[in-house]
Parts: C-alpha cells; sequence; structure tokens
C-alpha cells in the first residue's frame, strides 16, 4: 500500500484517484474547485462516467479515497499524480500548461526528499525534464517521474485499472531505479496481471501519448478522407473499411467513418504536437497533421452541407431534430463535439434546431442556451423536416425505423455516424443519407 495524492480531480484525475485507492492505496485527491472536492467527497460524480460513480462511493467507503482544496495533504504521502488539463491556448495551437506549472509549484515545497511527483497531463516534449528542475530547485531529492494516461473516456474505469500498456518515462541512474520500484508498487496489481511495461526516458514518454493521439486522429481521418472519395465517386465507405479492415496490418478499430472526431483530447493535442514540432525545428515531420485536422474539420461542413441538399437547397426555417450532443456516445463531454458543432452551425444558419442527448443537454444548454432541448429522441422529432444522427448512443442505433416515422413531419434521416441499417430504414420510407455512402 502506497500513500498517494492525485492532483487535479477532472475526468482524468478523480477516476485515477478512485481505482488507485480501489487498488488497495490511501489517495487523497486534491483540486482548487471547492464545489467540485465536495461533491466527490460525497461520493457524487461532477461528470457522467459508466462506472465510476459505483468505484468512487466503494473506495469512499473503505476509507481509502478522500477529497480536499488543501495542498498542504500531499505532506503525508510518497507519491503525486500530476492529473490537471493541458488546454489548447487562446488563439494558439500550442498547448496552455498553465495548470501543471501551477500545481508542480504548490505541490513542490510539501514534497520531502524521495518523495516522487508522477506526471499523467498529456504535456509537449521537453516538459518533464523543466519540470524536474523546478521540483529539486525547491526539494532536493525529490524524484519526478512521467506516465502517460492513455483513457478513453466512457471507459474510464476499465482504462485505469486494466491498462493497454504502462509507460514509465524516468530519470537516468539511481534516481530512476528508485523512482521504478515506487511505480512498480502503486501498479503492482495491473503488473501481476500481465499488463504490458515499457520503461523508458522521460522525451519518448511524452511522445508516446502524442504519438498514439496522432496515430488514432490520422487513422479516422485517413477513412474521412476515403469517405470523400466515395462519395465523389458513389462507392460505399462503410463496406471498404470493413473490407481493408480485414488485413491485420490495418484493422478495423477506429476506422468509422462519419463526422470525424472531437473531445478534450484529440483535437488539442494534435495542434499542441505540431506547435512542439514546430519549436523543435522538426515542423515538416508534422505537416501531415494540419491536413488530418482539416479533413476531420471539413466533415462538419460537409454535414450541413447534405442537410441543406436534402432539404432541397434550404435549411432556413426548416424543423431540424439533432440526436447526439456528446463529442462521443457513453460521456457527457461536449468539449469540441462535431454533433454541437453541426447543431450550432444549422441554428446559426435559419434552421429551427431541437437537439436531445441522454447525458449531455445540461453541458449543452450552458454552452448553447439559443438551441432547443428536448428529452428523449421522440420529442426532438415531433413535426421535424430533417432528422440527424450525430452522436451514436445505444438507444439511437436502435430506434425502430417504422415507429420513429410516425412522430415526424418528414421521413428524412441523415446518419452522420454510419451507425444505423440503410436499407431498413429505406423500407420504412426513410430519405437515408449518410456520409461517405451513395
Ligand atoms: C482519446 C484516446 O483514445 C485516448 O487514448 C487518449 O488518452 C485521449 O483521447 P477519447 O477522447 O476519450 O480518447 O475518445 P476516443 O474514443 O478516442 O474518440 C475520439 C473521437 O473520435 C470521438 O469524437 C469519436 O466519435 C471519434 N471516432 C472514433 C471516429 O470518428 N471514428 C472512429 O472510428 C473512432
Amino acid at each position: 500500500m502506497t500513500k498517494l495524492t492525485v492532483i487535479g480531480c477532472g475526468y482524468l484525475g478523480a477516476v485515477h484517484a478512485a481505482c488507485m485507492a480501489q487498488l488497495g492505496h490511501e489517495v487523497v485527491g486534491v483540486d482548487v474547485d471547492e464545489p467540485k472536492v465536495e461533491l466527490l467527497a460525497s461520493g457524487r460524480t461532477p461528470f457522467f462516467e459508466p462506472g465510476f460513480e459505483e468505484v468512487l462511493q466503494s473506495a469512499i467507503g473503505s476509507g481509502r479515497l478522500s477529497f480536499t482544496s488543501d495542498m498542504a495533504a500531499a505532506r503525508g504521502a510518497t507519491v503525486h499524480f500530476v492529473c490537471v488539463g493541458t488546454p489548447q491556448k487562446r488563439n494558439e495551437y500550442a498547448a496552455d500548461l498553465a495548470y501543471v506549472d501551477a500545481a508542480v509549484a504548490a505541490l513542490a515545497p510539501h514534497l520531502a526528499p524521495g518523495g516522487l511527483v508522477v506526471g499523467k497531463s498529456t504535456v509537449p516534449v521537453g516538459t518533464a525534464r523543466r519540470l524536474a528542475d523546478a521540483i529539486t530547485e525547491v526539494t532536493p531529492g525529490a524524484l519526478l517521474a512521467w506516465n502517460p494516461e492513455f483513457l478513453r473516456e466512457g471507459l474510464a474505469v476499465q482504462d485505469t485499472l486494466h491498462p493497454d500498456r504502462l509507460v514509465y518515462g524516468l530519470p537516468a541512474g539511481a534516481d530512476g531505479e528508485q523512482a521504478r520500484k515506487m511505480l512498480d508498487e502503486v501498479y503492482a496489481t495491473p503488473l501481476a496481471d500481465g499488463v504490458p511495461l515499457v520503461v523508458t526516458d522521460y522525451a519518448t514518454a511524452e511522445l508516446v501519448k502524442a504519438s498514439a493521439n496522432s496515430f488514432l486522429a490520422t487513422k479516422i481521418s485517413f477513412i474521412n478522407a476515403m469517405a470523400e472519395v466515395c462519395e465523389a465517386s458513389g462507392a460505399d465507405v462503410v463496406q471498404l473499411a470493413d473490407a481493408i479492415g480485414h488485413d491485420g496490418r490495418i484493422g478495423r478499430r477506429f476506422l468509422n467513418a462519419g463526422l470525424g472526431f472531437g473531445g478534450g483530447c484529440l483535437p488539442k493535442d494534435i495542434r499542441a504536437f505540431m506547435a512542439r514540432a514546430g519549436e523543435l525545428g522538426a515542423d515538416q515531420a508534422l505537416a501531415f497533421l494540419r491536413e488530418i485536422d482539416s479533413i476531420n474539420m471539413r466533415r462538419r461542413v460537409r454535414m450541413v452541407d447534405l442537410a441543406r441538399e436534402v432539404c432541397g437547397g434550404s435549411i432556413v426555417g426548416r424543423r431540424i431534430a439533432v440526436l447526439g450532443l456528446a463529442f462521443k456516445p457513453n460521456s457527457d463531454d461536449i468539449r469540441d463535439s462535431p454533433a454541437l458543432n453541426v447543431a450550432a452551425q444549422m441554428q446559426l444558419q435559419g434552421a429551427s434546431v431541437v437537439v436531445t442527448d441522454p447525458q449531455a443537454v445540461e453541458n449543452a444548454q450552458r454552452k448553447w442556451p439559443d438551441l432547443r432541448f428536448a428529452a428523449t429522441a421522440e420529442e426532438a422529432a415531433t413535426g421535424a423536416d430533417l432528422v440527424l444522427l450525430l452522436t451514436e448512443w445505444d438507444q439511437y442505433r436502435s430506434l425502430d425505423p417504422a415507429a420513429f416515422g410516425v412522430v415526424v413531419a418528414q421521413r428524412r434521416m441523415l446518419d452522420g455516424r454510419n451507425a444505423l441499417d440503410p436499407a431498413a430504414w429505406r423500407a420504412a420510407g426513410w430519405t437515408y443519407r449518410a456520409l461517405g455512402r451513395p
């Protein structure tokens, strides 16, 4: 058992804190946001994440998990995870490191020699080296490791307890050996389960995260580029993805064409990566990511164009229902959500848009109060001239085209996620259109 603090209790930190307590460690979650601290301490979650509330409550019940806004709590622990956000800077591609720097500055005076700071936030390569120097300047003998996090929202608990791999970025020499020993103890359970471990230096660990996200973004934009060619040639991108996906070297996962990627990670991480490569004089190496970003953003424009086309040339005054607001299913996260972006564009272009989502309505309402919100797909679609499926929640995938057709004014469905069966919807009298399909 190790005594841990987890600094920053957002999607990443809160889940990490609860899961580490579940693994038997004694954990204090630290966050500057007092209402959030109170909510978490009472066993309630500030965001929707399947399975998280159960782990949170059981960890609190075990007496091994608590939350505070007082950084002095770090004095009672030996390992300190930094899980604060690194959003995109305003008007720039680069990551904003203000929260990371503030967290480390607040933590450093509470460290003891031999105490270990573990960075989990996604940061530009070179940050760990700089932070290690800053920490030892305040507390000589304190250690730093970089241990990037790969969790997916919606699967955060599973990804934390059973990760695909663990990566340790360590300093050289005896400090590195000491840090490794401490991390091995923290992750004893997943390591015993056989989770692969890669032990490396700071820069490589930082780059693993940036390149993994770039690869995933590239895979999605690749298939969306194929969708553009399919649209131009009358081919079917879903069948194409199935066919190339059978090649084990390519693989079918993350090859779903549609509205493209969004969320709090992929878009800002590829931009921050480009910005950092520029600073390092390696901008040519990542020039392709600019294209990945453009392909991705073009899908949103194409979706609105398709809506206009299906409505006979104009969406002005049309009643349009949007199913899905979260950036992906099983999440209430609307950060850079393609679905919300498309809904807002159509509203700004004169359509009367009614939106719904099983979990993200509250967040979307705060961001776009001008949209009209409905509790269910049926309510959103009542009297609609057009329905758009933009986040592929299971309840939308399993809609019955015949029954659903009764509430709408016009049976027109745009499937932004290639989540529905075209034949079934057409057979029920719907005009069905999707991205990348005839
Ligand atoms: C991502 C990475 O997967 C994770 O490893 C990293 O730590 C953080 O960023 P997340 O943001 O939770 O995780 O979402 P992810 O499941 O990767 O999906 C990202 C976006 O891509 C979503 O908007 C999703 O709808 C879209 N997507 C995904 C596609 O458009 N097509 C696909 O085939 C897969």
